[in-house]
């Protein structure tokens, strides 16, 4: 470590236990790509290595680290490793790490302008990088979260104001009890979190009205317009772009057409799907999402930000900013000039989200983004080819974005492969439930995932599945 005349005692620790974190961490980057995906440690061993009596004396950060990494590295998940297709995991692209870091160093609450003039300008930056490639209209406004589930919290909360608002009713001032009723349509694959977040809402599951959807969990369109011809007051369309199994598109400009003859808000959860649009061949299963009112979508996912990080997006701004501003004597806020970012979303103080987001977004440029997410598709493709071509192995979605669902001949053996594929530790898939059969999940979100990985990831499920590979 480089000494310096200004390095005082607390300068020092701090440095030290820095260089602690760094060893540790770049050992661990040498080592994620061959280690078992997921992890061998038991939760008896976990629970032994890290728990025991909280001391009484303090001790030093470095050992405290060291510690740490002695205890829970056994416990870790490759999540970043280019070999795990769990859930929608994206990884973390070089330079989101290091600002990520640097966020922490800097420890910036960006909750003000005031606060941190430099994580609001980078939120404001980030912002506009956002809306031109996602092809969405530059006025609206941008918050950042913690991911898409509170990013559909934040744009149905400006929702539900707008609505109401337009129906004679100041929610502000007069509360959600005894409001006008609101009406909410969402398609039958809808996400949970847009159930989760219009219960933080007000609107229960029972008072939510689902929508037909096909085979590969489209919201009909044609549904969506019968359902709007009846009689109607405030209203919410929620429609999807890239479901969580099939990674398929409601077809947006149709469903913008309805909400827009019957006067209803259009919200689109596109917590990974959103990214189609920065890419010119996903383009056309976008058609119309600029048409709706809100945005929901994930930094964490495939724009491969370290957790947590998503994004809420709203037409209309002072929509946004009247459902989440707060305000009090001691905030010293800005006449509106400069960004002071707790005024998008549900939070006061907050880490300073935008710097790993605006890292991504230079380290890729339009060019990298557009490729990584190309290259996710066409692994994802890959994938299901070789997996399709092994007996009685069937690929239950079409394969438009970067999810693939894999069945093995039965429901039994189906979950039989994903635990015996999960316990090989080459990769991590996961397992769901589609159209009432048990299926593997594989979904490709990480940027550091090559064709290899994915040739070697399929000759282990096939073994594991008792195929031969
Ligand atoms: C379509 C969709 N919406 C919302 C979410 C919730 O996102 P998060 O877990 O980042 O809050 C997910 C997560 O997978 C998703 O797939």
């Amino acid at each position: 470590m480089i000494e310096s005349p200004s390095d005082t005692g607390p300068t020092r620790t701090a440095r030290a236990a820095l260089t602690h974190a760094f060893e540790a961490a770049s050992a661990y980057l040498q080592s994620r790509d061959s280690r078992p995906v997921w992890p061998t440690a038991t939760i008896e061993s976990l629970r032994a290595a890290l728990g025991g009596p909280l001391q009484r004396l303090p001790i030093d950060a470095g050992v405290v680290l060291d510690d740490l990494v002695r205890a829970a590295e056994p416990g870790l998940v490759a999540t970043t490793g280019p070999r795990y297709f769990g859930f929608v995991t994206g990884g973390a692209l070089p330079a989101t790490v290091g600002a990520d870091w640097l966020a922490a160093v800097w420890d910036q609450p960006a909750a003000l302008y005031v606060l941190s003039p430099a994580a609001a300008v980078v939120e404001e930056v980030a912002g506009a990088w956002l809306l031109e490639v996602l092809g969405l209209p530059s006025t609206a406004s941008v918050g950042f979260v913690t991911g898409c589930h509170m990013a559909n919290f934040t744009a149905l909360a400006a929702a539900r104001l707008e609505v109401l608002r337009r129906a004679g009713w100041d929610l502000d001032q007069n509360g959600l009890q005894g409001s006008p009723p609101i009406r909410v349509l969402v398609g039958n694959e809808v996400h949970v979190s847009v159930v989760g977040a219009l219960r933080m809402l007000g609107i229960g599951s029972r008072q939510i009205e689902r929508v037909d959807a096909d085979e590969q969990g489209r919201m009909r369109p044609a549904s969506l317009e019968r359902a709007l011809q009846s009689p109607t007051g405030p209203t919410i369309v929620c429609a999807q772009a890239g479901n969580v199994n099939t990674g398929a598109f409601d077809p947006l400009d149709e469903i913008a057409g309805a909400a827009s003859r019957h006067g209803a808000w259009l919200h689109v959860d596109g917590a990974f799907g959103l990214w189609a649009s920065a890419c010119a061949a996903l383009r056309p299963h976008m058609r119309g999402v600029e048409r709706a009112d809100s945005w929901a979508t994930d930094a964490h996912k495939w724009l491969n930000v370290p957790y947590d990080s998503g994004i809420s997006i709203v037409r209309d701004a002072a929509a946004h900013h009247a459902a989440m501003t707060l305000g009090a004597a001691y905030y010293v806020e800005t006449a509106g000039a400069e960004r002071d970012p707790y005024n998008w979303v549900a939070e006061s103080s907050r880490r300073a989200r935008g710097f790993p987001i605006y890292a991504a977004l230079r380290e890729l440029g339009r060019d990298g983004l557009a490729e990584m997410i190309d290259r996710g598709c066409s692994i994802a493709r890959r994938m299901a080819d070789g997996l399709r071509e092994a007996p009685g192995v069937t690929i239950l979605n079409d394969v438009v974005l970067n999810q693939v669902l894999v069945r093995f001949g039965d429901d039994d053996r189906t979950d039989a492969t994903i635990a015996a594929a999960q316990r090989d530790g080459t990769c991590w898939v996961g397992g769901t439930t589609w159209k009432g059969v048990r299926a593997m999940r594989v979904s490709v979100s990480s940027w550091a995932t090559t064709d290899e990985d994915a040739d070697r990831s399929v000759a282990a499920i096939l073994r594991c599945a008792g195929c031969a590979a």
